[in-house]
């Protein structure tokens, strides 16, 4: 099979692009959107950047090869974050594949100097464990590995075990009142994290309770009575349906204590009800990914007793050639 030609996608490439991704997934897992619906949305959120940040590669029967899409994830730090995914048949041979990244490379260097001659960039993308060839051909092009992301699972017990709050905190479902107080809570919580994306008030909702996956059932926030900062959301979880597993699936998508309310218990506390939830909700497993170097993270899941499935990634990042080097 050979890439002939590349087109730039539209919404209505959706179902051959999940059908691809669902095909790319099978083999080398890297935790692609599967489903025609999202793929669409998704699609359709980039608006205007649709013909500049994504193409679609046709074989020679004109069917979807390929997909390659550059995506800006915000300036952190004075650096423009740039997100490179690339989607190859299997059957894809190697050079459609180095092809597939020179385009990936060039359209954010061309990002990067839409920010000014001196934006500073670092270009970050996601490779399946088993991946070797993709793996070597992103090393050879200067990425360097930074972080496994692990997949962890856990069976939903019979008896799940029950726990308690620290006093003058109530657990309540996700609600819209409490919207813009749940972001900031959000990016408190995940601003020493570097790979995490913090959203504008624009975007969260298609973070959180906007997504097209979103489970409310399972889903929480954490709310103190009396917050110094008067922000009355101490933790939050969001919690999303796994349209893509075989037994039924909950996804704890994004979940986090704000720093001044850690180590007392309220992670564990949202994660056990939406175990409770799961399991008179009828699901039979739940799943969430964290990134390696998050070991305060992993200590929790571990001692909930999630374990890792296997179907982890790795993340490798690359510096664009910066302005000194022109
Ligand atoms: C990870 C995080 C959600 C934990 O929240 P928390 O409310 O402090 O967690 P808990 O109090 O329920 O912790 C339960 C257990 O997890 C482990 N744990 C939590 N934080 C830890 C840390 N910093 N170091 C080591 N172990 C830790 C401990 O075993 C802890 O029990 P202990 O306090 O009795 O020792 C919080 O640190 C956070 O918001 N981090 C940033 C956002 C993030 O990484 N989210 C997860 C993305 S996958």
């Amino acid at each position: 099979m050979k890439v002939l030609t590349w087109i730039p996608a539209t919404p209505e490439d959706a179902v051959p692009l999940a059908a691809l991704f669902r095909h790319a997934e099978a083999i080398a897992p890297v935790g692609l959107d599967q489903h025609a619906e999202i793929v669409r949305t998704r699609l359709a959120g980039l608006g205007p950047d649709l013909a500049r940040h994504t193409r679609v590669g046709l074989d020679g029967q004109g069917a979807v090869a390929a997909y390659a899409e550059v995506a800006d994830m915000g300036v952190a730090d004075g650096v423009l974050r740039i997100r490179l995914t690339g989607v190859a048949h299997p059957e894809l041979a190697g050079d459609g594949r180095a092809e597939l990244h020179r385009w990936l490379v060039d359209q954010a260097e061309q990002l990067r100097r839409a920010g000014g001659p001196t934006q500073a960039a670092v270009l970050g993308t996601r490779c399946a464990e088993n991946d070797s060839t993709g793996f070597r051909l992103l090393t050879e092009n200067g990425f360097t590995l930074v972080r496994h992301e692990r997949d962890l699972v856990l069976t939903v017990p019979e008896l799940p075990p029950t726990v308690g709050l620290p006093p003058g905190l109530a657990l309540e479902p996700v609600d819209e009142r409490y919207q813009e107080l749940a972001r900031l809570a959000h990016n408190e919580a995940y601003a020493q994290s570097p790979a995490a994306v913090r959203p504008d008030q624009r975007t969260w909702p298609q973070h959180a309770i906007a997504h097209p996956q979103f489970l409310p059932d399972l889903s929480c926030l954490l709310l103190a009575e009396e917050d110094q900062d008067e922000n009355p959301v101490a933790a939050f979880l969001f919690a999303l349906t796994d349209d893509d597993a075989d037994e039924p699936t909950a996804i704890l998508h994004c979940l986090g204590t704000r720093p001044s309310w850690r180590r007392q218990g309220l992670a564990t506390a949202m994660i056990l009800r939406a175990v409770h939830r799961a399991r008179s909700s009828g699901f039979r497993r739940l799943r969430l990914q964290v990134s390696d170097t998050n070991q305060p993270a992993l200590a929790l899941y571990r001692r909930i007793g999630f374990t890792e499935s296997g179907r982890g990634y790795a993340v490798l990042m690359r510096q664009l050639a910066g302005p000194t080097a022109e």
